[in-house]
């Protein structure tokens, strides 16, 4: 099976009412943990790499590493997704490498940490959706800025600093014909979100449910969606590690969501304390040992075990071979 459309892979999740995940890689591992664990579940899935993830794998690596995917697995429709692109020239290198969805973050200026205008956000967003839509590409757009900064993506500042306005996700999704639209509701990328587990007061679901409400055809994203569970920051703690308790996003929120048009959910914070708790672990237990599979095929079947949890969780298990994927090119002649 070729790479497929995130719009179509969308647009079949909210026929079934389920979401879909969409996990951060930057190497062979993390692919192939993704693909081990949607073929256990039987899961379509979306792979995402940021503008981190293309400088430090480069874009031929990590276009052959999901053509080899796709070629290996050829049962599961699998995305491949560009994560909080933050320029025109970004988005249009992605489309040009391959990729078969794009996020336009123009919630956030160039360097991915200043808000912008809502002109400017419309504007660089229309321009990528102009130009991916002809290639049959997929876009996702961000209105209202996530909190947090760690991972060198972020406003820098509470998630609570720029939620969504309800009405302004209306006029953007008019203005730009976005495919998928990104939502501040309090969450944060990275380990350190919430410092107790999060109530209405700091995890804004009512402003979710009101944003669908009023627009209820349109795609939903969750970023800043990792539930950070206790059980592995206790594996990383135990083997030498020095995390600060903290709380994510409960997944039962996350299922609320997804029954208020979530579709989208993003997770990669997870997937990384599972990969350092399973290495910290070998190397505490067998100093002796120094050959790099030893500690990343635990690393790998570590990422599997919460992908596969994940995709049971939002729903998308079981769902991989409910359709016919479309080609790119009757996608975009459907956008005509
Ligand atoms: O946007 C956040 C994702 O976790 C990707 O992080 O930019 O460090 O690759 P990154
Ligand atoms: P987490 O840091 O919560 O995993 O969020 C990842 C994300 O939103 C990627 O865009
Ligand atoms: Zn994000």
């Amino acid at each position: 099976m070729a790479l497929v459309s995130m719009r179509q892979v969308l647009d079949e999740a909210a026929k079934g009412g389920y979401g879909v995940g969409a996990f951060n890689v930057n190497n062979m591992e993390q692919i192939q943990a993704i693909m081990e664990a949607a073929r256990e579940t039987k899961s379509p899935v979306i792979i995402q790499a940021s503008r981190g993830a293309r400088s430090y794998a480069q874009d031929r690596y990590l276009v052959h590493l999901m053509q080899a995917a796709v070629e290996l697995y050829p049962e599961i429709p699998v995305v491949m997704h560009l994560d909080h692109g933050n320029g025109v020239a970004t988005c249009k290198s992605a489309v040009e490498q391959g990729f078969t969805s794009v996020m336009m973050d123009g919630s956030l200026m160039e360097d991915g940490k200043t808000p912008s205008s809502f002109e400017y956000n419309v504007k660089v967003t229309r321009e990528v959706v102009e130009m991916a839509h002809a290639n049959g590409v997929t876009v996702e757009g961000e209105i209202g800025t996530l909190g947090g900064i760690e991972d060198g993506h972020g406003a820098g500042v509470s998630g609570l600093a720029h939620l969504t306005d309800p009405d302004q996700a209306v006029e953007f999704v008019k203005l730009t014909g976005v495919d998928a639209l990104a939502i501040a509701i309090g969450t944060s990328h990275g380990a350190y979100k919430f410092t107790s587990k999060p109530t209405g007061e700091t995890l804004k679901m009512d402003r979710l449910i009101e944003i669908h409400k009023k627009l209820p055809g349109v795609h939903l994203v969750m970023h800043g969606s990792s539930s950070v569970p206790k059980d592995l920051q206790d594996v990383i703690n135990q083997y030498g590690g020095k995390l600060r308790p903290t709380w994510g996003v409960p997944v039962e929120e996350i299922q609320l969501g997804i029954k208020n048009g979530v579709r989208k959910i993003n997770v990669d914070t997870d997937n990384r304390l599972a990969i350092t708790g399973a290495i910290r672990k070998v190397f505490a237990e067998t100093p002796e040992k120094f050959d790099p599979r030893d500690y990343m095929k635990p690393a790998r079947e570590a990422m599997k075990k919460v992908v596969a949890l994940r995709m049971n969780q939002f729903g998308q298990a079981g769902h991989a071979g409910d359709y016919q994927p479309l080609t790119l090119e009757e996608v975009a002649k459907r956008y005509k």
